[in-house]
């Protein structure tokens, strides 16, 4: 009999999407849902941008770019690493993928040998894992708590390095916490991975929804982190499958390789259209936009505490908020499900970032206006007050 292979018992699927399912199969019934489970922003793509994809498409650009992407795209990401961060970094090193994902699956392509440990966080973004299996690595996670802020720091990583051990992966800020790596703290964890002779990939997808500190970028400290960004969130292009990979010099020739296995070129249109991305007028809708995220953290944050769950820390940037509901129940899967059907509000159950006690947590997303989450927050007040 033909099978898939055994790797793929560890490629696990997202279980929000039984969230999502039932939230579709109640508003088809004309039932009202509240979203707070999608990890998208809800805003569309700035018009800049849009208009910018629709002057190339209508030139006819769409066909396949140099696999490495668009030159003019990629001096204009450089041009924001040495405004942004105050960093060189060369054209040559940065790969234009198809999203996050894309940049993901060749760091890890690139750098993984069968076997070789690969150390991040639990909760964490579930790809993590189940890409370096794919690629032949073994996820070791690293149980993070309220203590640590949810983030992996260098004497933890220190204490789990193994002799297979080859790496580290990090999101910051992350998904599901939205919390941030302190710079000082991302320093000692580049170092610990440098003395160790080994890989750092630094996940900045949530770069630039960051409130109240700015995020500081792995590569202020080392030429030789990869680093993984994506037009997907700051810039609200989650359709559109564009991101990109910064490499250390050592791997450039092997990205091109896989860039050109894997994808042949990250979607051109998208590479078009985000020339538009870092002009100023498309960055004014997005600081706003930014702003607006800002105030819906503070009333979800608000609400959220009021209502008893518990957050120590008020996240600072992504869009997520990581709350502990064990006051309220002891399964967040099922509570997720319940309050969906009775109330009609969608979250995340914790079980979809890892094996770290996930039955405490929720992630609630504000890709929702504020008049939403207030509706939502009286909705969950309701769900909690029945006997
Ligand atoms: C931490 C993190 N990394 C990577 C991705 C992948 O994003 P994309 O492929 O849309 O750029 C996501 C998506 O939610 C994410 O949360």
């Amino acid at each position: 009999m033909q099978k898939v292979s055994s790797k793929m018992k560890a490629v696990t699927s997202f279980h929000v999407m039984e969230v999502m399912a039932r939230a579709k199969a109640l508003e088809s019934k004309g039932r009202d849902i509240i979203h707070m489970e999608v990890g998208e922003p809800d805003f569309t793509t700035p018009q800049p941008i849009i208009d910018q994809g629709i002057r190339f498409l209508q030139t006819g650009a769409v066909h396949y770019t140099e696999a490495q992407g668009l030159l003019a795209l990629r001096k204009k990401i450089a041009a924001f690493y040495s405004k942004q961060h105050q960093v060189v970094v060369p054209p040559e090193r940065i790969f234009i993928t198809p999203g996050a994902s894309g940049a993901l699956t060749i760091a890890l392509a690139a750098l993984l040998e069968q076997g070789d440990e690969v150390l991040m966080a639990d909760p964490g973004y579930p790809c993590n894992s189940n890409l370096t299996t794919l690629f032949g690595g073994a996820p070791k996670t690293i149980n993070v708590s309220i203590e640590d802020d949810f983030q992996l720091t260098a004497e933890r990583v220190l204490e789990h390095w193994g002799p297979k051990t080859k790496g580290v992966m990090l999101a910051s800020p992350s998904n599901p916490t939205g919390n941030i790596i302190p710079a000082k703290s991302l320093a000692a964890l580049i170092k610990v991975s440098e003395q160790k002779s080994g890989f750092l990939i630094s996940d900045e997808i949530y770069h630039g929804l960051v409130y109240d500190q700015p995020a500081v970028s792995a590569l202020s400290f080392s030429d030789q982190t990869f680093v993984i960004n994506s037009f997907s969130k700051f810039f609200g292009m989650t359709g559109w499958r564009l991101g990109w990979l910064i490499v250390p010099e050592y791997a450039i020739n092997a990205a091109n390789r896989l860039l050109q296995n894997l994808y042949i070129s990250a979607p051109s249109h998208s590479q078009y259209a985000a020339l538009a991305a870092f002009d100023v007028s498309t960055q004014d809708i997005l600081l706003q936009r930014r702003d607006e995220f800002k105030r819906r953290r503070d009333v979800l944050y608000a609400g959220l505490i009021e209502l008893g769950f518990v957050i120590p820390h008020k996240p600072h940037g992504a869009f997520y908020i990581y709350a502990d509901c064990s006051h309220f129940t002891d399964n967040s899967y099922t509570f997720a499900l319940e309050l969906l059907d009775k109330q009609g509000v969608a979250v995340t159950p914790g079980i979809d970032f890892g094996a770290n006690e996930p039955e405490r947590y929720l992630r609630f997303a504000y890709t929702t206006s504020v008049e939403r989450i207030a509706e939502g927050l009286q909705r969950i007040k309701a769900f909690l007050q029945q006997p």
